[in-house]
């Protein structure tokens, strides 16, 4: 069953009545781009076909009450909350993702409680992107059961929803991740990578068809767990924001790839501006190559991109280096982590017919280096967040 039936089936479990409505949107994978955005960059993720689902309606008391269906089947339900009373810090646990959302839109004028069941498919602690859809899913629910639905006259933009949905990461859940995941969940359309600029904000969507080349991408889930609110992710932004004011730009974007020999910077955050620096060119490179149709030329910056968040960013684990040297020893067109790093999963370009090959030696690599087995599946780009029912 699909996460909004799901959604919507425990919904009626619960209250004896069907939902208000029911809202979904898709957890991503970045294919280059990364650690760029909270660095003014460039980016180029796509969505997946997974999901997660909130089944909504309004409740007349004001509060807010949160149920999670897990995959296990279970409801996990969270103390209800009163919306006047959010504020950060007042929730804590997977609670606090929607919590945040709503807590943020008391701001836009949203106050009405809320009654809201979630159910999805998005891998958790994959590098994937769960706790983003579950944002802007929820979002996307209490715009709806206020009147709001996307797209509509007067409605608010995709991305000023992303732009809420970042501001109640932040600064409810604190966390101090950048706009890429949720932009692209509210923004991608199936079949196309989603190029971003965050300094310009120009949004583009550039074709991706593997199976029309006759490739694929697979996805590595090392099922290593990792986390945003982890020190290293906190860690490495500011010593780009440290860099950035040494040299006196108001980001990396403003750094060229020119200037990079004649940097002036201690060795540490000499290495992360390189990898910013370089990685917008890179981003720049592959999507030039998708412009002209030239997809299986893409896999070199994919690989390079990897060298670069594992030699001089430093966000790659053993885990996530196996997956890619056994994908490119392979046969793999390129390969490299996607998303914050320190675990979650891999992404690889491999011709279609050597995705079983691809597969069976990264499972085969996992386990003579004794880590647990990865999850590995194809993918290709989907829709973005809408109301499902
Ligand atoms: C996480 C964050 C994003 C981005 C990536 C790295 O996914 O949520 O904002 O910084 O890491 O590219």
């Amino acid at each position: 069953m699909n996460p909004a039936a799901r959604a919507a089936e425990e919904f009626h479990r619960m209250h004896g009545h069907a939902p208000t409505g029911v809202w979904s949107a898709p957890g991503r994978v970045n294919l280059i781009g990364e650690h760029t955005d909270y660095n003014d960059g460039l980016v180029l993720p796509f969505a997946l076909p997974f999901r997660i689902a909130v089944a909504a309606a309004p409740r007349p008391d004001g509060l807010l009450a949160v149920t999670t269906v897990g995959d296990d089947g279970q409801p996990q339900r969270a103390a209800p909350v009163a919306v006047a009373d959010l504020s950060p810090g007042s929730v804590t646990g997977w609670a606090a993702y929607p919590s945040g959302v709503c807590w943020v839109l008391r701001s836009q004028g949203l106050s009405g409680g809320a009654e809201l069941v979630i159910a999805g498919n998005v891998p958790a602690g994959a590098g994937l992107s769960s706790s983003h859809a579950l944002q802007c899913a929820t979002a996307l629910a209490l715009l709806g059961l206020a009147g709001t639905e996307l797209d509509a006259a007067g409605a608010p933009s995709r991305t000023e929803v992303a732009a809420w949905v970042q501001r109640s990461e932040n600064g409810f859940v604190g966390v101090p991740t950048g706009l890429l995941d949720q932009t692209a969940s509210l923004c991608c359309v199936a079949a196309h990578a989603l190029f971003l600029d965050l300094a310009s904000g120009h949004a583009e969507q550039i074709p991706l068809d593997a199976a029309g080349h006759g490739l694929a991408v697979l996805v590595m889930d090392t099922r290593v767990r990792h986390s945003h609110a982890d020190s290293g992710y906190r860690d490495r932004r500011s010593g780009c924001e440290r860099a950035a004011s040494l040299l006196g730009v108001p980001s990396l974007r403003s750094v060229g790839p020119d200037r990079l020999a004649g940097l002036d910077l201690p060795p540490e955050l000499l290495r992360l501006v390189r990898h910013v620096v370089t990685e917008n060119e890179r981003v720049r490179q592959v999507v030039e190559l998708l412009r002209t149709g030239r997809l299986p030329d893409i896999g070199p910056a994919l690989t390079e991109s990897h060298t670069s968040l594992a030699a001089d960013y430093r966000v790659s684990c053993p885990e996530l280096d196996e997956a890619v040297a056994a994908a490119l020893g392979t046969g793999a067109l390129g390969a490299r982590m996607t998303g914050g790093g320190f675990g979650g999963s891999a992404i690889a370009l491999v011709r279609a017919d050597d995705v079983a090959e691809v597969g069976a030696a990264v499972t085969a690599r996992f386990a003579r280096r004794g880590f647990g087995a990865p999850r590995l599946f194809t993918t290709v780009p989907s829709a973005g967040a809408g109301r499902d029912s």
